[in-house]
């Protein structure tokens, strides 16, 4: 790796598998929402690139919101606090809304959103979740589509970070030990 992949120490997920699933999922979408109009709500930072393509990928009607939930601070281990903020005039009441994640990890970021979003009155709530590490999963919710699951390894690339830095990969990496140590 040259040039600014040098802080990858593996690829886990090319560019192309990333493609490939991606088009997997919108046809899951397209099929589980046919005749709906639903809410697609991608959770920045981290899946705005997963929601842009994914949006891209569905055939049916699709709109699209933001919320903003930070649980990590510049660490890498979870704190388990999660601050929720959504733009002005967001109005989940009555949507069908899917949540766009950039990974699942304790579950915590997740399960706060939901929670959120069923309080403000969503018709209903599932979670799309671009990468999963189910082996570190402390909170229990039900996650209805899963791009890749991975091992528990501090990754970044496609939209994920580490300390606000790596997101532009278009592929997922191993970011090297001596790059967050
Ligand atoms: P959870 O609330 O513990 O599930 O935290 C999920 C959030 O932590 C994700 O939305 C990511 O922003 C972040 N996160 C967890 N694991 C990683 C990783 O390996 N790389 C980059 N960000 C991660
Ligand atoms: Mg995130």
């Amino acid at each position: 790796m040259d040039n600014i992949n040098r802080p990858i120490e593996k690829v886990l997920i090319s560019e192309e598998q990333i493609k490939n699933r991606i088009d997997e999922m919108a046809k899951e979408i397209d099929r589980d929402y046919k005749g709906k109009e639903p809410l697609m709500l991608s959770v920045l930072s981290g899946s705005f690139m997963f929601a842009s393509d994914l949006m891209r990928a569905v055939s049916i009607p699709v709109g699209i919101s933001f919320i903003f939930a930070a649980s990590y601070g510049s660490g890498t281990v979870s704190s388990g606090n999660v601050d929720i903020h959504t733009g002005k005039g967001f109005d989940p009441e009555g949507r069908d809304i899917i949540i766009v994640e950039d990974i699942v990890d304790s579950g915590r970021t997740l399960s706060k959103i939901k929670e959120y979003l069923l309080e403000c009155g969503a018709k209903s709530v599932e979670l799309c979740t671009f990468l999963d590490k189910p082996s570190r999963r402390v909170v229990d919710i039900d996650v209805k589509y899963t791009g890749f699951e991975v091992p528990d390894e501090f990754v970044v690339g496609y939209g994920l970070d580490f300390n606000y830095k790596y997101r532009q990969y278009p592929f997922v990496g191993v970011l090297k030990k001596e790059y967050y140590e």
